[in-house]
């Protein structure tokens, strides 16, 4: 039995920074960013726009031809960007997509490998159950602290996907290598808002997570990287999937650039979606291949600072163009249709919350999606769906 992404949705914030500004205000030569990280632009989110108002506009585009909203009886929410350290964000859009009362709703961190970690789970859980459809929700805003290298990494956005038995979109394989170590590369404690980051060290720990978990793969499924058509990466910048290229070459001794050129349109423009990062590549290289990838194996590697790394892959099922056509179409959209700000509001909406700790707010309306969060209220989130 045939079991992966059987759809798949996107949604980032509707405000953008161009790097150029950034590196102005630091006296940094942008052509650090633009060519040393391969970053133009980063999406920012308003003060309200959340992990949970991406993920309904993800989510919404991912189920817009389920006549059967009925059968999703799982929906797992994985971020590293929680609103609440107890209610999953999950929670809140079991409501605002009328999801069955009969469906299990969680959250799931480790970093940006949780969204991965869900779609093994979802395929274990369907092989037991044909029947079941899971909903994944990968969504998260990047944030670090102002001055520091990860800065110009920022970003955000959300992908979500419909996981089902008899996939149209992409069959997840029955083997994968992983690779975990307790590492401090990258982590947020509970009382800060911003990632405490050692960057060096965690390209370093990537790079050889790839190198083991490739292969443990290799050893699991007994293929080689000849099999393999496209790679898509974790890809926190797009210099990152780069470097994790030229490694998995190097380690299987070919030269090859092509088979990841086509997953990094859309990352430049965005910035990192942490745990969402990996599917914008996935989306990328589905859309933006220029030849029908239809049969083709895709290798997937996920990472999460802390550490873990995953290498899995998948085969691109016939017909999967009729649902990523569109879908292409809405992302360029979505990227073209964003407000340009300025450095003083990148900053102002960077440190709105600053101010509102623990205190009832109303945000102010800068959001276009239909999902807005409208304020805290005696401590909990208002959603206001528009049109509803
Ligand atoms: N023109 C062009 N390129 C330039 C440049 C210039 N004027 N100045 C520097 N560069 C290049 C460097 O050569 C380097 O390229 P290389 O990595 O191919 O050698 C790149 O820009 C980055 O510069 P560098 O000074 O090495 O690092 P940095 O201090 O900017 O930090 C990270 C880079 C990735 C460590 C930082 O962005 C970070 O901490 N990010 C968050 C953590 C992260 O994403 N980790 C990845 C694994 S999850």
């Amino acid at each position: 039995m045939k079991i992966g992404i059987d759809s798949i949705g996107f949604q980032t914030a509707g405000y953008v920074f161009q790097l150029s500004e950034l590196a102005k205000q630091y006296g940094i030569d942008p052509a650090k960013y633009e060519h040393g990280l391969m970053q133009k632009q980063m999406s920012v989110a308003s003060p309200d726009e959340d992990v949970v108002t991406l993920g309904y506009g993800a989510a919404k585009q991912a189920l817009y031809d389920c006549d059967d909203v009925e059968s999703i009886k799982l929906l797992i929410f994985a971020t590293e960007t929680g609103v609440d350290q107890s209610k999953s964000a999950g929670m809140h859009l079991h409501r605002f997509l009328k999801l069955n009362p009969n469906c299990r709703v969680f959250e799931l961190k480790q970093a940006c490998y949780a969204s991965s970690a869900a779609l093994q789970l979802s395929v274990s859980m369907i092989r037991s159950d044909p029947k079941l459809k899971a909903l994944i929700i990968a969504s998260d805003i990047a944030k670090y602290g102002s001055g520091t290298p990860g800065e110009p990494t920022q970003g955000c956005g959300s992908v979500a996907m419909i996981v089902s038995a008899n996939p149209k979109i992409m069959e997840i394989e029955p083997y994968s290598g992983v690779w975990s170590a307790d590492e401090n590369d990258f982590w947020r404690p509970c009382y800060s808002e911003v990632a405490f980051v050692d960057g060096k060290h965690s390209v370093q720990l990537y790079l050889s997570h790839l190198g083991n978990a490739w292969g443990n793969y290799k050893r699991q499924s007994g293929l080689s990287f000849a099999d393999i058509d496209q790679v898509c990466y974790h890809t926190p910048f797009s210099k990152m999937a780069i470097k994790a290229h030229n490694e998995l070459t190097r380690l299987n001794e070919v030269e090859c650039n092509e088979k990841v050129n086509s997953t990094l349109h859309y990352t430049p423009y965005i910035g990192n979606c942490y745990t969402a990062a990996l599917y914008v590549c996935l989306l990328s290289m589905l859309g933006n291949s220029g030849v029908d990838v239809s049969g083709k194996r895709v290798g997937m590697f996920a990472y999460g600072s802390g550490s873990v790394g995953e290498f899995f892959s998948g085969i691109v099922q016939n017909g999967y163009k009729q649902r990523i056509e569109p879908l292409s179409g809405s992302i360029q959209e979505a990227l073209t249709s964003r407000k340009i700000i300025g450095f003083d509001k990148f900053r102002e909406f960077y440190n709105f919350w600053n101010d509102y700790r623990g205190a009832d707010v109303l945000t102010p309306a800068y959001s276009k999606n239909k999902l807005r969060l409208k304020g805290i209220t005696e401590h909990k989130r208002v959603y206001e769906l528009k049109d509803a």
